[in-house]
């Protein structure tokens, strides 16, 4: 077999129609739109319905990516779901996807890095694709984050949202594509961002009521200020890292598609790289901080409006719970 490269062929991403404002948020918590406008960037997040699942809104992704593709599902080998918001224990959210999308007889399975599953998921299908193992796989990031939000924790809630981003991925001959990948994580910070296990199973002491209006329920947990300061300083590494595993120079990147979880950490990184915010996917104002569903959401908002080339550099970051973190190197071939 000759070298194989891998490609994103199809891209697509869905955000459940409510909105929740600051605005709003601030008749819930003690806060205002100014406090969260100037500590995070963020103005408004989506909000999964009551009575959609993470793998609804997977789905509405991976049919955009699949019709983007020109493919079906059934062109489809293997399906990887990236997700910290699981419909359930088990099966893996992929198996529901598959089903729900019509798919048959090809491996499909969860990964969990939360906020860096997009990433860590990219790096998994690279290889495996590259091995020889997969001809077109569909990798999906979808996080209904608003289910593990303890809507009375000010210092959490008004920073995640909930939507789903989906890529189709062919190793082709042709070069470009995935130019490569770095992964980090360092279980040591596990205790500054957490979530326990809301399945009682795991956690008899912790049973969380999932809806939106729910009180004082234990979920996402997090110290917010030490967990800035690991980001902004591992983020800076690692595109460096990146950089010189591909042994591109930083003033090749053509667009910057970081995880959204605050525009101050988004800033503090392109200015590592020494790129202007023009050239940086900006979604977290919008969408707030989807987990691993916010790197394909911010990559289909500037594929969306026309911004993306053929041969661009487009460098991914992410920075998530464990800590977990990473970056992949792609050259866009749409
Ligand atoms: O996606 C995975 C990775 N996650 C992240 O990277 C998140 C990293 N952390 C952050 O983005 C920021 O630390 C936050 C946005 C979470 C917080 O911003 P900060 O500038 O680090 O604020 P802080 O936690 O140091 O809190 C400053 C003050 C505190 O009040 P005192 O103690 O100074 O009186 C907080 O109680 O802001 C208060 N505060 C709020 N005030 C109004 C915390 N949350 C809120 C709120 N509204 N929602």
């Amino acid at each position: 077999m000759n070298e194989q490269h891998v490609h994103l062929t199809g891209i697509g991403s869905y955000l459940p129609e409510r909105v929740l404002s600051n605005a709003e948020l601030e008749t819930m918590v003690d806060t205002s739109d100014s406090w969260i406008q100037e500590r995070t960037g963020i103005r408004e997040r989506h909000i999964v319905a009551a009575d959609q699942m993470t793998s609804d809104m997977a789905v509405e992704a991976a049919r955009i990516a699949l019709n983007d593709a020109g493919i079906g599902i059934d062109d489809i080998d293997a399906l990887i779901v990236s997700t910290t918001t699981p419909d359930m224990v088990f099966p893996a959210t992929a198996t529901v996807v598959q089903a729900k999308l019509g798919g048959k007889d090809f491996p499909a399975w969860d990964i969990q890095a939360v906020c860096s599953g997009f990433v860590y998921g990219l790096a998994m299908a690279d290889g495996m694709m590259r091995a020889g193992m997969f001809r077109r796989v569909l990798l999906i990031g979808a996080e209904a984050m608003s289910r593990i939000v303890n809507w009375q924790d000010r210092s959490t809630c008004v920073l995640f949202g909930d939507g789903a981003g989906a890529v189709v991925l062919e190793a082709k001959e042709k070069e470009g594509g995935v130019l490569g990948s770095v992964l980090h994580a360092d279980g040591a910070y596990r205790d500054l961002l957490k979530a326990h296990h809301p399945h009682p199973g795991a956690s008899p002491d912790r049973v969380v009521d999932f809806s939106l209006d729910a009180a004082g329920v234990a979920a996402v947990e997090m110290k917010g200020n030490e967990v800035f300061r690991v980001a902004v300083t591992k983020l800076g590494q690692v595109v460096g890292e990146i950089l010189e595993h591909c042994q591109v120079d930083k003033g090749a990147v053509d667009w910057l598609v970081p995880h959204q979880a605050n525009i101050r950490i988004i800033q503090a990184t392109a200015k590592k790289l020494g790129m202007s915010m023009e050239r940086v996917s900006t979604t977290v104002r919008e969408h707030g901080n989807t987990s691993s569903a916010s790197i394909p959401l911010a990559l289909d908002e500037l594929y969306r409006t026309g911004k993306l080339a053929a041969g661009q550099l487009i460098l991914l970051e992410a920075f998530a719970g464990g800590f977990a973190w990473g970056a992949n190197l792609l050259r866009w071939s749409k």
